[in-house]
């Protein structure tokens, strides 16, 4: 049945669900008519939920915690939270300054929704995980897009924000380690970033550390909580499950930050979802919890599979890419095929006739730069089987070499 009457509200209208959905939804499509295609367009670790937080999860509805839970979190698992912060970033919290949401997605758009007025401006250095960009518009508010490319390690100077900074600016948005370029800021450059936020104290903080434990140097993750305290009183951090315990579908993030800001977020929360699902969060409490050395051994495996496709992306005529400090992403550049053409006789103008050319001609599933804000890039994921990237890398390198 179609509706003849039915009209998007405006706030949506220019919106459509994200490429990276639309381009695993093709491969799915092209899986079914017999093609056997590696899709590389999620970010979705290959790993098993962890067993504790499983089992914490089964006890959970056994013990029949299955009826509403608290709006901002159940105490059991924002005193996790708050003990997670203490123990792996070294913050002395208080559970008023935490909230658990369903996935950090809506922490990140409980926040938004709390905060912005209509043309207020969100400052994000591209690129940037897509979900950014079209929440601040449903929320009503303008997304100030940065482009900043491999010349800049894909990441926001202070010089560059200081200038994009104007009346209407109510946040800035930072994604640490990034998805998608795996860039991740170091302490001195958080710190430039600081300086120039000290002098503008009408822009929040807002730092995504969904990948904080996948950092391949030894030195590690720094919070933008701990490295920039005189900020704290306007800064949320976004975190959650789904990506350091391989945790995405049970849906469970949280946010920290200053408690007036936190009561806001509930509001948001409690006239939307009511809260996470009591059986998510007990899991979360059993992952947070429980023994972590499954974090070492999973970034170990992940540091082996960038080190492929990083070798195996270098390995192609007209592509390059840096090896990325952090996250489970490689970013290359594919600005060297851009204007070659395919042998059906098709030029490709741009990074998305290239991802098209290679899910057609290769079975192999990428997302253009365009869907991050920045075009001439693409991103693949290595948050899947060895076998599967060996078997992509291999495409891609024929896919490269058949153009002319
Ligand atoms: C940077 C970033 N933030 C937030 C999220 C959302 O996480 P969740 O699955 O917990 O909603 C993602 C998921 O891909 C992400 O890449």
């Amino acid at each position: 049945m179609t509706a003849s009457s039915f009209k998007r509200a405006s706030r949506i209208a220019a919106i459509e669900l994200s490429e990276i959905v639309q381009i695993q939804e093709a491969a799915q499509k092209k899986r079914a008519e017999g093609h056997d295609v590696v899709a590389l367009g999620t970010g979705e670790p290959d790993f098993g939920t962890p067993e504790h937080a499983k089992d914490a999860a089964i006890a959970a509805m056994r013990a029949e915690d299955t009826k509403y839970p608290k709006t901002a979190g159940n105490p059991p698992l924002r005193e996790a939270i708050v003990e997670k912060f203490r123990r792996d970033n070294g913050l002395a919290l208080d559970i008023s300054n935490v909230i658990a949401s369903t996935g950090a997605k809506q922490v990140i758009f409980n926040a938004l929704m709390a905060t912005l007025e209509p043309g207020d401006e969100v400052i994000m250095p591209a690129p940037y995980w897509t979900s950014y960009s079209d929440m601040v518009t449903v929320c009503g508010g303008v997304p100030i897009v940065i482009p900043c490319g491999q010349d800049s390690g894909f990441k926001l100077t202070a010089e560059r924000l200081e200038a994009a900074i104007t009346d209407k600016t109510k946040w800035l948005m930072l994604n640490t380690p990034s998805n998608p370029s795996g860039a991740v800021y170091d302490v001195d450059e958080m710190q430039a970033l600081g300086e120039v936020l000290d002098r503008h104290p009408q822009v929040w903080l807002m730092s995504d550390e969904i990948y904080e434990h996948l950092v391949y140097a030894s030195n590690g993750f720094q919070s933008a909580w701990s490295i920039l305290p005189q900020l704290n009183d306007r800064t949320l951090i976004i975190n959650g499950v789904s990506k350091s315990y391989a945790m995405t579908g049970w849906r469970l993030g949280f946010g920290v930050g200053p408690a007036e800001l936190i009561s806001a977020m509930v509001v948001i929360q409690g006239n939307s979802t009511s809260g996470a699902s009591s059986i998510s969060q007990a899991a979360a409490v059993g992952a947070l919890n429980g023994p972590q050395d499954l974090l070492a051994e999973r970034r170990a495996s992940f540091k082996e599979r960038r080190d492929l496709v990083v070798e195996g992306v270098n390995a192609c005529e007209g592509l390059s890419c840096v090896s990325p400090p952090g996250a489970f992403y490689v970013f290359p550049s594919c600005k060297g095929v851009i204007g070659k053409t395919t042998p059906t006789g098709q030029a490709l103008k741009d990074d998305a006739d290239f991802c098209r050319y290679l899910l057609d001609s290769q079975a192999l599933a990428l997302v253009p730069g365009r869907a991050f804000g920045v075009p001439g890039y693409f991103r693949i994921s290595y948050a899947y089987a060895k076998s599967d990237l060996e078997k992509a890398m291999v495409r891609l390198r024929a896919g490269c070499e058949a153009l002319v």
